[in-house]
């Protein structure tokens, strides 16, 4: 079951962007593509007009906007998610000593950082159907060792981890919260928007996310500390950003150096790109929810695990629509990735789990651990092309081309099937 009213699914999703038409049967469908507009074209072009292209106006006004759109007091922008989750740690003090929780089903980046700050990453499992974080190995490690510091609980493909249980537990044991919502824009958790909850959140408008500004991210919190702090951060450790020293009302050269910073901005040309994506987040949510839908209608049936939504009643984000093969599909992941790719549908997986990589599995922290829901689902997985600008006509070649793959027939095989056939609905 999906949350939210079942829609008529149109037939064109994103008219703006280049994804018309006038495909052949053959065009490539891509896993990912940004559905960028005349508006977005526009609002850069009124940037770069304007005489100032990095951190400035435009960026403030997109912070102050987010803010509002996600109910947090601050919203500090930076130039990727990766940033924000450094800034948000640094902003903690998190450093040598302490420990902080992180699934092992994730991107790197989740767990780089907290390295990269001194250190120790604690990989924890996720449960076995949302492949959200197990919130009881959670409870029992936080309870069990006080060198824990941190958690930082990642909504994978746009769906939220109940928070409400995590901030329970873990600020009971002054633990801190620190959501990874890089799929999670829009998106709520018991009602309550994805931005407002943990200590600090992290976002992504990386050009395969939610919405976009090519490279970027955004940080909210309640905390005006924090917010300083990660201010400051972002651009080198000075006291004052480069705008109010060059442009701002009575400008001045002086600024002082109060710690070793980053380099972290986001350009107001970036920022631009943003608050027009971020005034069409719901219509592109909406758009994805719909494909969402159609894919739950169409594939049930076949021999996949359809994503488990956990409450219905929230909104989703659908970052990604992650399926998992069953024991009787006909086909391994990777014929069906390479299957799909024949016929010029992309597809990703998300994610192989952190613990499968050399340089994680090497650590002591994580040698020798076990990850029994991430390893069963990781050789099963993969995510299909799940965006605003896909078509009616893209989503019925991908649910022809699964259909026909996995649904077993012992005069086909899969080497050499082609979706050259007129396409059923
Ligand atoms: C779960 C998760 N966290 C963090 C990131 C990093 O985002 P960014 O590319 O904006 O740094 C990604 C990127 O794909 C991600 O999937």
């Amino acid at each position: 079951m999906l949350p939210g009213p079942h829609l008529p699914f149109p037939p064109l999703l994103c008219p703006l962007t280049m994804s018309l038409n006038t495909e052949s049967p053959i065009d490539p469908i891509p896993f990912a593509r940004p559905c960028i507009g005349e508006d977005e074209v526009e609002a850069v072009v009124r940037v770069m007009r304007g005489g100032w292209l990095t951190t400035g106006e435009e960026t403030r006004k997109f912070e102050s906007e987010f803010a509002n759109a996600v109910s947090s007091p601050h919203a500090v922008a930076v130039n990727s998610a990766t940033a924000g989750l450094h800034l948000a740690l640094e902003a903690l003090g998190i450093g040598p000593g302490d420990r902080v929780l992180v699934p092992t089903w994730t991107f790197t980046a989740t767990a780089e950082v907290v390295h990269h700050l001194g250190a120790t990453v604690e990989l924890v499992d996720v449960d076995e159907s949302a492949m959200l974080l197990d919130l009881e190995v959670v409870e029992r490690r936080i309870r069990q060792e006080v060198s824990i510091r941190a958690v930082v609980p990642v909504h994978f493909a746009g769906q939220a981890c109940d928070m409400e249980r995590l901030l329970a537990v873990a600020h009971r044991h002054g633990v801190a919260v620190i959501e990874d919502a890089a799929h999670a824009f829009p998106a709520t958790c018991r009602g309550r928007p994805i931005g407002s909850l943990g200590d600090l959140t992290v976002f992504s408008f990386y050009a395969t996310k939610t919405i976009t500004t090519g490279e970027g991210g955004m940080i909210t919190t309640a905390d005006a500390q924090l917010a300083e702090r990660m201010r400051t951060m972002r651009l080198h450790g000075i006291s004052r950003d480069v705008f109010d020293r060059y442009r701002a009302p009575g400008a001045s050269w002086k600024y002082d150096v109060v710690a070793a910073g980053f380099k972290y901005n986001l350009t107001d040309l970036a920022a631009a790109i943003g608050r027009v994506q971020l005034a069409r987040a719901e219509e592109l949510r909406a758009a994805r929810q719909q494909i969402a839908e159609y894919y739950y209608e169409q594939l049930t049936g076949l021999p996949i695990g359809l994503p488990v939504v956990r409450d219905t009643r929230d909104l989703h984000a659908w970052h990604l629509f992650p399926i998992r093969l069953e024991d009787d599909a006909p086909c391994t992941r990777d014929q069906l990735v390479a299957s799909l790719a024949e016929q010029g549908i992309g597809t990703s997986v998300h994610f192989i789990p952190l613990h499968r990589h050399p340089f994680w599995k090497s650590r002591p922290s994580i040698r020798g651990r076990r990850f029994p829901n991430a390893d069963a689902a990781f050789s099963r997985s993969l995510s299909l092309p799940l965006y605003a600008s896909l078509t009616h006509r893209d989503c019925r070649r991908v649910v022809a081309a699964l259909r026909r793959l996995l649904t077993p027939s012992p005069s086909r095989s899969l080497v050499g099937v082609h979706l050259d056939e007129p396409i059923r609905s």
